[in-house]
């Protein structure tokens, strides 16, 4: 077969791939081809512009290392990440929804006991942070792992900064399923921008925010393990979330409340606030 044009191309291309003997890659690289070149013939693109893609692709490349993964950003700002996480968790009514995992996570987080403050020193607003952990049925789940983690103040997460880990860690759910720490409240922040993907953000006239949240990992033997955030209302990002993140179920309340004694008895001499959160796992 020869002498194609852009149109015959493309079936051309289709038979070529139709060899692979994995039906999955079969059926991947076919959708890869029609998509790719419907988008080739949708856009037109000159030759400057072709090359302006392909070198916008290996910047992206280049820009990835040991802690930045910039496919994974691009993946997110485009929706991308969410559409994977929607179609690998459709919606079971009784549990918690699920948003994307984020860049910011760390294997084996520092352990602490219920009620223990893992803001290792980040400054700003204290915040108790409480719940449960059941199963959808409403049952208690004991034991179960919760790994939490946020940005500070100022919109860093600690692996973005010098220094040790901080507002970060792994906790686990007492015979109740309850679980509680004591933390700093976070604040709304700009995911990496100083990259390929800002540009790319800039010239689309999108903003980079996240709108501020706490995430969590929470697993359980038989259980699905959830990955989710719980996200402060009221945000000025919750209807723009650069990452399309944002769900009403995963919206609560950090309440302010004034200085005096906690529940738990820790004495706080300036305003804090206070989070709360059921989840219930597949
Ligand atoms: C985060 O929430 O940590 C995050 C998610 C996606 C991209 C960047 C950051
Ligand atoms: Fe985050």
């Amino acid at each position: 077969m020869r002498n194609f044009d852009e149109f015959t191309i493309t079936e051309a291309v289709l038979a070529r791939v139709a060899a692979a003997t994995d039906p999955r890659m079969r059926l991947i690289s076919q959708a890869l081809v029609r998509h790719l070149h419907a988008f080739v013939r949708e856009v037109e693109p000159t030759q400057a512009e072709w090359a302006a893609g392909i070198d916008f692709l290996t910047r992206t490349g280049q820009m990835c290392d040991g802690k930045r993964q910039e496919f994974i950003l691009l993946s997110d700002i485009l929706g991308v990440s969410m559409q994977v996480d929607a179609i690998n968790h459709r919606r079971s009514a009784a549990a918690t929804e699920t948003t994307v995992l984020g860049p910011f996570y760390v294997e084996s987080p520092p352990e602490f006991p219920c009620g223990a403050d893992i803001s290792g020193g980040m400054t700003g607003q204290k915040l108790s942070v409480e719940g449960s952990v059941a199963t959808l049925d409403g049952t208690p789940i004991a034991g179960a792992i919760v790994d939490v983690w946020h940005a500070d103040a100022e919109g860093c997460y600690d692996v973005q900064r010098p220094g040790d880990l901080a507002g970060r860690g792994r906790l686990r759910t007492d015979a109740a399923g309850r679980f509680h720490f004591w933390t700093i409240r976070p604040s709304s922040y700009p995911v990496p921008h100083d990259g390929p993907v800002g540009q790319l953000l800039a010239r689309q006239g999108r903003h980079p925010y996240r709108p501020a949240h706490v995430h969590f990992k929470i697993a359980a033997a038989g259980h699905e393990t959830l990955v989710t955030h719980v996200f402060a209302a009221g945000d000025p990002y919750l209807d723009s979330d650069v990452v399309f993140g944002v769900k009403d179920s995963i919206i609560r309340p950090y309440t302010e409340q004034e200085p005096g004694t906690a529940p738990d008895g820790t004495v706080v001499a300036e305003r804090y606030a206070t989070l709360r959160y059921d989840f219930r796992l597949k």
